[in-house]
């Protein structure tokens, strides 16, 4: 490089600057070009024979399994994680009960989280005492049916696959077990989400490492419930016993609930998420079945990384964002402000009047910089 400027001090004739410049800058272009890898290029070689298993111990959303970025770490592991089937009767509002069916007892089911090129061993058990078979589907993995076909499972059976996890996000799993019953299952609760966290870290949009101090998964369900001639939701003693009028239901395309973490108010109140002010929490969001568009009134995303690719650069400062159907999202904010927040799908009649909608309590110290009352409600001219 000190060469080329030697030279060009050199140079009187502005022409050959210009053509110098123009090769140099040609050159830096090709090396950033050089730098990324492309979607196509698959990541790593190891194949997952020897590799280190780790067992995940999952938990209960909104939680999201312990975990580090690991920001550095090469080292690939298989992450054994086990979900279980749970046909249930949950009580979605007050006094509304539906067959849910989950997996490990919640909906959603719970979080995932591994990191770019590390397999995923997955065991999907169904005892006996469930009803009909179920599967699972992994829109992060790659092949045929995102796994549904290699583990489908009967009442009694379990079964297990392993899938390397190549693209960093966050993407939906969902039981697929074939025709109707795929919807059916959906909307039943059967979904959840997996992160994959990057090797070289999350970035923000002008490629600075990205840290959370907190993480939070909320997912969107919507539940197709009839009413019989009194007006009151219908219930039934299993679950293939609602499917008539479940499938009759779908077919009109609007939810009678819409929720957040699998009933009305099940993040709200006494249930709200907590932070504080100046938390950096990153909030993923699903939706399995339905698009939604999610606003966190009072605030913002800082960032988002849209369709839950955390190989693109995240966008910025939205105020509303879209969960497309079939996918997790994930934003991240910080927090300025003290109070209650609501975060929600900002259709406000599917948030209001079907409940999709969430409360994060964020406790600290007031900036009248950013906001502050000048007069408080009183009578005109007062
Ligand atoms: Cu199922």
């Amino acid at each position: 490089m000190k060469k080329i400027i030697d030279q060009l001090i050199k140079i009187n004739d502005m022409k050959h600057i210009l053509i110098i410049s123009i090769i140099l800058l040609f050159v830096a272009g090709c090396n950033n070009t050089d730098q990324k890898t492309s979607v196509f290029e698959e990541t790593g070689t190891t194949s997952s024979e020897n590799m280190k298993h780790v067992k995940q111990e999952l938990v209960a959303p909104p939680a999201i399994p312990i975990h580090e970025q690991d920001v550095g770490n090469d080292d690939q592991v298989i992450v054994d994680v086990k979900l279980v089937v749970e046909e249930i009767l949950l009580e979605i509002a007050p006094g509304v009960k539906t067959w849910a069916l989950t997996f490990n007892g919640t909906v959603p089911g719970p979080l995932i989280v591994v990191h770019q090129d590390d397999y995923v061993q997955l065991t999907l058990v169904n005892p006996a005492s469930n009803t009909m078979p179920h599967n699972i589907d992994f829109h992060s993995a790659t092949g045929a049916m995102g796994g549904g076909d290699l583990s489908i499972v009967n009442p009694g059976q379990e079964a297990t696959f392993i899938f390397k996890a190549t693209k960093p996000g966050v993407f939906v799993y969902h039981c697929a077990p074939g025709g109707i019953m795929v919807p059916i299952h959906v909307v039943s609760g059967m979904n959840g989400a997996i992160m994959i966290l990057p090797r070289d870290g999350l970035k923000d949009e002008r490629g600075n490492p990205v840290k959370y101090d907190k993480a939070f998964y909320i997912a969107e369900q919507d539940f197709y419930l009839t009413k019989d001639a009194n007006g009151k939701y219908k219930e039934y003693d299993s679950p293939a016993a609602g499917f008539g009028d479940l499938t009759e239901k779908m077919r009109g395309l609007i939810p009678s609930h819409l929720v957040f973490n699998g009933k009305e108010n099940a993040l709200t109140g006494s249930n709200a998420i907590q932070a504080e002010v100046g938390e950096k929490v990153l909030f993923i969001t699903s939706q399995a079945n339905r698009d939604t568009r999610i606003h966190l009134i009072g605030g913002h995303a800082d960032l988002v990384w849209l369709g839950g690719s955390f190989n693109d650069i995240p966008v910025t400062n939205y105020e509303t964002w879209p969960v497309p159907a079939g996918s997790a999202v994930a934003a991240l904010y910080q927090f300025r402000q003290p109070g209650k927040y609501v975060y929600l799908n900002h259709n406000l009649i599917e948030a209001i009047l079907l409940g999709a909608l969430a409360e994060i309590n964020v406790s600290g110290k007031w900036n009248d910089n950013l906001m502050k009352q000048v007069k408080e409600p009183g009578l005109i001219g007062k």
